[in-house]
């Protein structure tokens, strides 16, 4: 197993908790995160890319929860939204504006007057955004994002760069925008890009890096290159992190020697999501039935894939452990929940020490694109979520309770 949480006595502890322990507080299923990881991830990528002048902009739609966001506020992230509803839960957390930054593609021309207004900067995804915002704001400055025909990713539904990506303006429309920006007299001070998530190929990082650094030099008058997130984190065991080490000397060596050529130190700034937050997280669940048949045991949990969708979305592989017996015998098993859908698993046909019913499934890595993707389909509840600070856990949300109660209470009525 991953070395962020330890074993004792067999069992699962994490952030000094044991699983067992922590069920018995605060109900199962729940989201734990260890604040100790977040710090630690957020160090490493503070602490490696030494380029001066740089912000870490942490993309919170990983995880919007209001304490993680006040937990990075308070390390000294800044942050990146994608909705209104982000802006806002940046805003309470104690972000200021300037701190925020703003993308979106196909928001409508009040979400962007409204942003806007907010004194929100934003990385403008279309010529529609552009030509709107000289509308608003002519003789502005603007900052817009490019797609520069690289994309990377661990699944099709995560790479945002290349010809079937939909975000940003594509290389080849960059006369466009420089033709929008004379109309409008707007000055161009900002390019950005995010080529796709859970990236663990520096190379490729790299090669992304350098080929905005070149697109850069056709704007004299940028303040800021933003070249999005997508630092991945090892899921699958015996996969290699990314060694942040060498990358953050790579990427400071390439700034310091582009902001050299071009005459000025601009700002930098990177938006790293699941890096900061996913290692932190455990999803944990009850083991409810276990069902044999002719050809698979099926471990079947009280949760379901409205409480954690990135296996039955994408595939993704997630590591899931028997807190209750980490070492005992092994067996082969797929691992399910109760929504009423084939795609609802967590593993299949994975080799995991043996459950019985009532045992804990921790499922590991689940802090980044867990409950924020969460839902109440069936009718189901999302989970509550914990954050252990310092030893001591603390519920930072409750579980929302039956849906249907709220529903009906919204249609004035009441069960
Ligand atoms: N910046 C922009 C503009 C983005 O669209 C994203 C993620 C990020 C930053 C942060 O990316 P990260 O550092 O977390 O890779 N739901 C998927 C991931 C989708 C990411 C979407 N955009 C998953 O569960 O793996």
């Amino acid at each position: 197993m991953k070395n962020n949480f330890t074993i004792t006595n067999n069992k699962l502890f994490i952030g000094g908790m044991s699983a067992r322990e922590l069920i018995g507080r605060f109900g199962s299923p729940v989201y734990v995160y260890d604040a100790d990881i977040i710090k630690r991830q957020y160090a490493s990528l503070r602490d490696t890319i030494t380029y001066p002048n740089l912000s870490i902009h942490y993309a919170c739609k990983a995880n919007s929860n209001l304490e993680i966001l006040k937990l990075l506020r308070a390390e000294g992230a800044h942050i990146e939204t994608v909705s209104h509803g982000e802006v806002d839960l940046a805003l309470a957390a104690g972000f200021t504006q300037k701190e925020i930054i703003y993308s979106c593609g196909n928001i409508s021309f009040e979400e962007q007057k409204e942003l806007m207004s907010q004194n929100i900067a934003m990385n403008l995804d279309s010529l529609t955004q552009v030509r709107r915002f000289g509308e608003i704001n002519p003789g502005g400055k603007i900052s817009f994002r490019i797609n520069q025909g690289i994309g990377a990713g661990f699944h099709k539904h995560t790479i945002t760069g290349g010809p079937e990506s939909k975000f940003g303006i594509d290389i080849t429309q960059i006369p466009e925008v420089k033709k929008l920006a004379k109309q409008y007299n707007l000055t161009i001070a900002g390019i950005h890009q995010h080529i796709g998530s859970n990236i663990l190929d520096e190379n490729i990082f790299m090669q992304a890096i350098e080929k905005l650094l070149e697109t850069a030099k056709l704007f004299p008058d940028l303040e800021v290159i933003d070249f999005g997130g997508g630092f991945g984190v090892p899921y699958k065991p015996g996969e290699k992190a990314l060694d942040m080490i060498s990358l953050g000397q790579k990427i400071t060596k390439a700034l310091t020697q582009f902001m050299k050529a071009y005459g000025r130190e601009l700002h930098v700034r990177f938006e790293p999501g699941r890096y900061l937050v996913a290692e932190s997280g455990v999803f944990l669940t009850t083991v409810t039935e276990i069902k044999e048949t002719p050809y698979k045991t099926f471990v079947g949990l009280n949760a379901g894939f409205n409480q954690l969708i990135r296996p039955a979305m994408y595939g993704a592989y997630q590591e899931i452990v028997n807190a209750s017996d980490m070492t005992g015998a092994t067996s082969l098993v797929s691992v399910v929940g109760n929504i009423c859908e084939s795609s609802d698993f967590f593993a299949k046909d994975r080799t995991i020490s043996k459950f019985s019913e009532g045992d804990i499934a921790a499922i590991l890595d689940s802090g980044a694109y867990g409950y924020s993707m969460s839902s109440n389909f069936n009718a189901r509840t999302q989970p509550a979520e914990v954050l252990i600070e310092d030893g001591k856990p603390r519920v930072i949300r409750k579980t929302n309770g039956l849906p249907t109660k709220k529903l009906l209470f919204s249609e004035g009525l009441s069960i």
